[in-house]
């Protein structure tokens, strides 16, 4: 057991599966929110667990990152179900990528290539074949890759289940509440300056998503650069006739964009996403909308006829080479745990486990030393 003082701002998933682990090891944890805790990007993420698909081979630390949490999904998901004693919704019937023109079969080919490099378990399928899989696919599809290994969590039921399981183990959670200030005496985080005033804290980590940049307090160099990126999305209702069972992307070499459909055990069919630079504008857009329609109508005909349940917008933190930003830096006690843009459902695991043993145990283990905030201090 440890006897730290540890205060964490932002309780989306990075937060709340930081303070849910480090709660749990006899920290004394709290959790500052600017609003509803897992409202933000954590409910708005499709909850796909798919390295690949979500990063690239110029990439090879994060997809490594990526890959790695992937393998610690199942454990963390007894766990954490366990603790909050509900079911997270974490489904391994894997992934369609699918390909609607001849120009899309050569991408899916070169993506095949990467994803047998890797070692994934990844099967090349006819049109045909695919369509047997999941019948509700269009005719059009020409080819697919089937991805045993890309699985999905439902990110909201995680949410939920992380906010009980940090409760339940003692974590303190303040919503609706903004930092004023981080607040640093001579090189070291010391707390934070509330609307309640002073609160002092042996560990200050940095875990507010797209607003992390914002927050008073940080030296202007130590700034981590991440950045909103909106993504708009919506969901279906599937009906007897017009239901997936997979998790399908397409994958356009042209025109309409790629989007992906998932499917969520409640029946609901969700769709994405758009990805624009717009600073923290979170309105849909008629084209935004548009392009998703059209994109998923493409793939999977059906959902014509489906009543539309839900549209809703969020902001991914992007940073600048679009991996994270976790660990120490040049502050002493002031560590940071963000910029996850496109995988902070698939990062969350690694991020809990690999930042609470870095507090707990004061080592960057060599899994997250890559993604230190000095890659951009050099
Ligand atoms: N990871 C899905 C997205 O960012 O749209």
């Amino acid at each position: 057991m440890v006897n730290k003082k540890v205060l964490i701002i932002g309780g989306g998933v990075i937060g709340l599966g930081i303070g849910w682990q480090l709660a749990k090891s006899g920290a004394t944890v709290t959790i500052y929110d600017r609003a509803e805790a897992g409202r933000a990007a954590s409910w708005a993420a499709a909850g796909m667990l798919a390295p690949l698909a979500e990063a690239h081979n110029e990439e090879p630390e994060l997809l490594k990152l990526g890959c790695q949490s992937l393998e610690r999904y199942p454990q963390w998901v007894r766990e954490l179900e366990a603790d909050a004693e509900m079911s997270v919704g974490y489904r391994a019937e894997g992934t369609l990528i699918v390909g609607l023109e001849p120009d899309d079969t050569h991408q899916l080919r070169h993506l095949h290539t990467s994803q047998q490099d890797l070692g994934l378990d990844v099967e090349w399928l006819t049109g045909g074949t695919a369509r047997e899989i999941e019948p509700a696919l269009s005719p059009r599809v020409t080819a697919a890759i089937r991805c045993a290994t890309d699985h999905q969590v439902d990110n909201r039921l995680m949410v939920k289940a992380l906010q009980r399981s940090f409760q339940i183990c003692g974590g303190v959670l303040h919503e609706n509440s903004t930092i004023e200030s981080i607040v640093i005496e001579n090189g070291i985080a010391t707390g934070v300056q509330t609307q309640g005033g002073f609160r002092a804290a042996d560990t200050l980590i940095l875990a507010a998503g797209c607003w992390s940049a914002q927050i008073e307090g940080l030296p202007d160099a130590l700034r981590p650069p991440v950045r909103p990126v909106k993504g708009q999305m919506l969901a279906f209702q599937m009906e007897a006739g017009i239901t997936v069972k997979n998790v399908i992307r397409t994958v356009r070499a042209r025109y309409p964009m790629s989007v992906y459909l998932v499917p969520r055990t409640d029946d609901r069919l969700i769709v994405g996403a758009t990805s624009e630079e717009m600073g923290f504008d979170t309105r849909l857009t008629g084209g935004g909308v548009f392009e998703l329609l059209r994109g998923a109508w493409e793939a999977v005909p059906g959902i014509y006829e489906l009543p539309l349940l839900e549209t809703w917008t969020g902001l991914r933190p992007g940073s600048r080479d679009n991996a994270p930003i976790l660990g120490k830096t040049p502050v002493e006690n002031l560590i940071y745990a963000t910029g996850h843009y496109r995988n902070g459902i698939l990062l969350t695991p690694i991020t809990a486990y690999e930042i609470a043993k870095l507090i707990l145990t004061g080592e960057t283990s060599e899994t997250i030393a890559p993604f230190q905030l000095d890659r951009f201090l050099r």
